[in-house]
């Protein structure tokens, strides 16, 4: 397997640092205190009434915390957790088997759950609502249909893509919780916590160089600090300051703001290939050779929160903040664009 360079959040080579970095408990989960709160008192009211929690799901852009919150609630709970993603689950049998292999009380994580197929989905709803699943038994004529009871269980679905899930399944969760972005001081705690865990020498100013550049997502900053600590320890003396930060973050091309290559690939392209927008995010998949799903649910949302983009019923829109940031002059009179004919239908998850 050749190595490759791959950038800050990419998912490829997770597994490890994850697998030991992730919070067990609540208290040791950081930052996200208006979520900590909520789940902190469902938690509790269900444990004392001894039964299951009620279904929730999570939302938000990917590596903010929700697999690692589904963990935690099973944790909390004292019961196990049945992890599975959305496009795992292939036909209606596939989750009737899983949803009757539940003991009581258990954890069910749906990652990806915006991307279950109709049938699928159809199954989860009794299953949710009165905990039973209808199935068929035999074929043609004397097909009839059975009613099997399930244990009490807890779903806990995650999505990148709130928009995109339809509304008789999103009725269904007890509660909803949004993960935003971490602001400095978590991102910072994030760092801290895993340096000591992974017994990485972190300097305070190597801490806020690599916490700044993370774009408020605690797996970009563990990558980050992974990459730093390489650097730090093959052409310095294994410390990160903040100049080892700095200069290690540089080689890998992202900026002052945490952008990377595809970021600035993105802004550039709606600027100097679309006059600054509007452009419709199938075109600037298209020119960019980016996934739609990976510009919507990866890219955009960073891109969205400094300001650089904005979404309009018509398209992408680069601002001049955008302008600023890449050193290209901001036109003088900006005319609304024609292009508006190749601007798609926009969701409004944001
Ligand atoms: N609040 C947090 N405190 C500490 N570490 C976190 C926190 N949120 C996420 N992480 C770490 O960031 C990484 C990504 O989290 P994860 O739960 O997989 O994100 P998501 O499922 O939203 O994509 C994991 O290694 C996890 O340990
Ligand atoms: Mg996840």
């Amino acid at each position: 397997m050749g190595a490759r360079m791959v950038s800050g959040w990419r998912r490829e080579d997770d597994q490890p640092i994850e697998a030991t970095l992730r919070p067990r408990r609540l208290s040791e989960y950081i930052g996200q205190d208006k979520v900590k709160e909520s789940l902190a008192i469902a938690i509790r009211a269900a444990q004392e009434r001894g039964e299951p929690l009620d279904h929730l799901l999570f939302y938000g852009p990917p590596g903010l915390g929700k697999t690692t919150l589904a963990g935690i609630i099973a944790a909390e709970m004292g019961v196990s957790l049945r992890v599975t993603t959305g496009p795992a689950i292939e036909r209606a049998g596939d989750l009737v088997s899983i949803l009757t292999n539940l003991s009581p009380g258990d954890v069910l994580f749906i990652d990806e759950i915006h991307r279950l197929n109709r049938l699928v989905e159809e199954v989860l709803y009794p299953a949710m609502e009165d905990f039973v699943v209808d199935i068929v038994i035999g074929k043609g004529p004397a097909a009839r249909s059975m009613r099997l009871s399930l244990p009490r269980f807890t779903l806990v679905g995650a999505t990148t893509r709130l928009a995109l899930l339809t509304s008789p399944l999103r009725d269904r969760f007890g509660s909803t919780y949004r993960l935003d972005f971490y602001d400095q001081a978590a991102m910072i705690q994030i760092l801290n916590r895993a340096a000591r865990i992974l017994d990485i020498a972190l300097l305070p100013e190597g801490a806020e160089e690599i916490a700044r550049r993370s774009r408020g997502t605690p797996r970009v900053g563990l990558r980050l600090l992974k990459r730093v600590r390489d650097f730090a320890q093959v052409r310095a003396d294994g410390v990160i300051t903040g100049e080892v930060a700095q200069t290690a973050l540089a080689m890998l091309a992202i900026d002052e703001l945490g952008l990377d290559e595809v970021d600035r690939l993105i802004l550039r392209a709606i600027i100097e290939k679309f006059d600054g927008g509007p452009v419709g995010v199938q075109t600037l998949a298209a020119a960019t050779s980016e996934e739609v799903d990976t510009i919507e649910s990866v890219y955009e949302p960073y891109l969205l929160q400094l300001g650089f983009l904005q979404r309009t019923p018509r398209g992408r829109v680069a601002t001049r903040r955008a302008y600023e940031h890449l050193g290209i002059p901001f036109p003088v009179e900006r005319v609304p664009i024609q292009a508006s004919f190749l601007a798609e239908e926009e969701d409004s998850e944001l």
